[in-house]
Formats: structure tokens, sequence, C-alpha cells
């Protein structure tokens, strides 16, 4: 019987790059240890060692045996999760989209992913992990990109999302993907996104995330970052980790209706 592949959020390739990376810096740096040269080697080892440790350890901080933060930070979306069909934007590997299907064996799952070669996740993978885990909802995975969502996915109850709109390369404002995203809910219908929300380098302006929100009849109910909501430990709590990670919750509303 195959058993599921769900990979941690730190990619293999990223960790044996900064292996490598240090390896050379530090044996540079012993083999010009009493050399001038020693005090230029001496940088770039400090740097990629530090690298490797802060990827290193938020990886095993994913994992089971490091405090299963990756499911943890699933189960916050879980958790608020309702309605009969349910799209995930940047599905991955599927592991986010299975937990849904557990808890609502009922819903109809869409789960869309560019799956680019940068990660290490793939649509194959994503069937392959539904059938290892024998789930019976009725389930579509689509390779598109969360910038430019196609009118034929319908509309949903929910739609979630999972630390994907900042890795969205084809467009530079982030926002897109929210507006996106919200486009395809029905009115009533419940979001729930997941991403670093307060990082300046994916989002300049806080304020614009709230203006594409209430462009589309949005209102947020919940907004609160990873940290405040389930404490994070180092190295997850750091900048370039997840300190800047925040989840919105919320609702579009019936306009029509709340005007009569
Ligand atoms: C950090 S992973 C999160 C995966 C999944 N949401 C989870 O929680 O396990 C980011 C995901 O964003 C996806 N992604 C990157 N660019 C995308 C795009 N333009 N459209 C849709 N997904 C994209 C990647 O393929 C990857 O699966």
């Amino acid at each position: 019987m195959n058993k599921p592949n769900y990979k941690t959020w730190i990619r293999t390739k990223a960790i044996a790059l900064f292996s490598t990376l240090t390896a050379m810096s530090l044996l540079l740096l012993l083999l010009s240890f009493i050399n001038i040269l020693f005090l230029i080697f001496i940088i770039p080892a400090f740097i990629f060692s530090y690298i490797l440790l802060i990827i290193g350890v938020s990886r095993w901080r994913f994992s089971k045996r490091g405090g299963d933060y990756q499911n943890k930070i699933h189960q916050l979306i879980v958790s608020r999760v309702e309605g009969e069909r349910i799209l995930d934007i940047g599905c991955g590997s599927g592991h986010l989209l299975a937990k849904i299907a557990k808890q609502h064996p009922k819903s109809e799952l869409v789960g869309i992913d560019y799956w680019g070669d940068d990660w290490e996740y793939s649509k194959e993978l994503c069937i392959n992990n539904f059938k290892a885990e024998n789930i019976t909802n009725k389930v579509e995975f689509r390779k598109e990109t969360a910038s430019n969502l196609p009118d034929d996915l319908g509309a949903f109850d929910c739609v979630v999302s999972c630390l994907t709109f900042h890795e969205v390369q084809d467009v530079q404002d982030k926002t897109i993907p929210i507006y996106e995203a919200l486009r395809h809910l029905k009115k009533g219908g419940k979001f729930i996104f997941l991403d670093l929300f307060q990082d300046p380098k994916y989002y300049p302006e806080s304020k614009k995330i709230d203006q594409v929100i209430k462009s589309q009849n949005g209102i947020v109910t919940e907004r609160v970052s990873l940290r405040e909501i389930m404490g994070l430990p180092f190295p997850l709590e750091h900048k370039k980790v997840l300190g800047y990670a925040e989840m919105i919750t919320g609702r579009i509303i019936d306009v029509d209706s709340s005007v009569s």
C-alpha cells in the first residue's frame, strides 16, 4: 500500500545548496587559516552557516518530530473551513486539502497550483496522496496560476490558501491573487488566507489588502498574526520564515439582501 508523501515547506534542494555552500566556505576558511584570505572567507562562511541553521531547524520544526508545526498551521485553517464546495489555491502536495477532505468527507474539492520547477510538488503527487489516504471526496487538481484563475472553476462556499500568494511570480502585486480568490466565492462564502501579509516586501501597503477585500464585498471577521495565535519557536518566528505570517478570515456579504 502506498504511503502519502507530504513534504515540508523547506525544499530539499535549498538544504542541499546551503549545505554545499557552507561546506565549501568552511573548507576555504580552514585552508586560509593563517593567511589574510581568512578575513575574506569568514563572512560567507558565517552567512551560509547561519542560513543553513535557519532552514535546517525550520524543516525539523515543520516535521512531526520537531513539533509538527506545518500540521498545526494547517489545522488553524481546517478548523475554520465550512461549506460544500472548497477551493485550495496553491495546494502543493495536497496536504491541506487532504485534511479538509477528512474533516468534510461530503465536500467537493478543487486544488489548483502552478507546480513550477521551484517546488518539489506536483499534480501527480496530489493524486497519489489522495489515493494513499483513501479519500473518496469528489476532487479535481488543476494546474493554474493564482494570479489569473479561470472562470470555469466556478463559485465556491469556501476558498483557502496557505503561504502561496507571496510565491506567485507572474505578478508584482501580490493582492492580485487575493482578488482572484475572492472572485470565486459565492455570496456568503468564506475565505481563509494565511500568508506573509505583514511583510512589506510582498505587501508594501497593508491598506491595499483591505481595499481588495472590500472591492469584492468582503468583510474581515478575523485577522491575526501567526505569532499571536499559536506562538512560534525558534527559528519559525524569524522574519525570513514565518515572522510576518498572518491569517485573514472573512466572508463575502450579500449586498443585495443587506440593502433590502
Ligand atoms: C509554501 S508552498 C505551500 C503549499 C501548500 N499551500 C501547503 O500549505 O502545503 C507554496 C505553493 O505555492 C505554489 N505556487 C507558486 N506560484 C504559484 C502560482 N502562480 N499559482 C499557484 N500556485 C503557486 C507552489 O507551487 C507551492 O505549492
